[in-house]
């Protein structure tokens, strides 16, 4: 029978699934698993069901490769934690979970928008505090999101769900990624601008991008100071995108009105970040895609992408298909 090392505990029906078509091991600890056990995995496991805490770099694909390894499937759709590169050069394809997340991720991301906009946390908090003051005019007044411009920054399917939302609140929609999509702009009314243009004009800015060495690092200082000193800002995507120390300037600086992060970077976000003594600033601890029925789904699909590489199928959901072309 073929191996699988789950790197994290996972739902119990997942966990059967894989039983009936291999023997399992997981992680048991309650913290992401190490590189070191990774390293020890790799030398005896047919196939890994990894998590998007798990550094899957060259040394472990590499013994992994020089030893049995047949699979990796990862139970996100973002695989920047694995060196895509070396599992295409070691001919081990990567699963991953694209579009059962989409709305589920948008959902999260929009309720960010407005859960900063209309400074929802700030309120709750004096309620829970019993500092709720008699009703007056400018309690805690926020911003429109109605008939505002939301710019989206990647206009793949997350991004496009945020435009579908914007549809319902009349919202002048603007992106920006590499190249146009036409389609995409048709259908929702949406116009391609460059990344300063959207920055300059957006009342309301999400980022919807893979982390790549392209996008690493992508909105620092200089893109902070381009934004609407009223815009809200919101990173459902990954946190090194932005610069954060960038960020707690510019909130520092009134450069920008308010923020909803649901990543960074490192996660869990620091204790002593300035970020956290901040009103205007709500952060999630990466919950995007955590609703019930979407992380099962989710987990259901990276068992169907492990199962489908251990018996030396294409994976029906593959992150680097050219592992395919590119075998010998
Ligand atoms: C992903 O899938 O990449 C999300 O960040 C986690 O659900």
């Amino acid at each position: 029978m073929k191996k699988v090392f789950v790197t994290r505990k996972i739902f119990s029906e997942a966990l059967e699934r894989i039983s009936s078509f291999a023997e399992l091991a997981v992680w048991p600890e309650d913290f992401p698993v190490t590189h070191k056990a990774l390293l020890a995995q790799a030398v005896q496991v047919d196939g890994m069901l990894t998590m998007l805490t798990d550094p899957i770099d060259a040394a472990v694909i590499q013994l992994g490769r020089e030893h049995s390894l047949k699979v990796i499937s990862q139970v996100a759709v973002g695989f920047d934690n694995i060196d895509i590169n070396a599992a295409t050069l070691a001919s081990i394809p990567v699963g991953n979970t694209p579009g059962v997340l989409t709305e589920t991720t948008a959902d999260l991301a929009w309720t960010l928008m407005m859960t900063a906009a209309r400074r929802v946390t700030e309120g709750f908090d004096e309620v829970r505090r019993g500092t709720w003051r008699p009703y007056a005019l400018d309690t805690l007044c926020g911003a429109d999101i109605y008939g505002a411009t939301l710019g989206l920054v990647g206009f793949g399917r997350i991004g496009q769900a945020m435009a579908a939302r914007a549809c319902g609140f009349n919202m002048r929609v603007l992106y920006t990624q590499r190249s146009r999509d036409l389609e995409a702009e048709k259908k929702y009314n949406a116009t391609y601008v460059s990344l300063e243009d959207l920055l300059k004009e957006s009342d309301f800015i999400s980022l919807h991008a893979y982390l790549s060495p392209e996008t690493r690092g992508m909105i620092g200082a200089q893109q902070f100071a381009m934004m609407k000193p009223t815009a809200v800002f919101v990173n459902t995507a990954r946190g090194a995108m932005i610069d954060s120390a960038a960020l707690v300037a510019a909130l520092q600086n009134g450069k920008l009105a308010a923020v909803g992060l649901d990543v960074f970077d490192p996660e869990p976000i620091p204790a002593d970040s300035p970020l956290l003594k901040m009103p205007q600033v709500v952060i999630t601890p990466h919950i995007g895609s955590a609703s019930l029925q979407t992380r099962k789904r989710m987990a259901s699909m990276a068992v169907e992408n492990l199962e489908a590489g251990l018996a030396g199928k294409p994976l029906p959901h593959c992150a680097n298909p050219a592992v395919y072309t590119s075998r010998k």
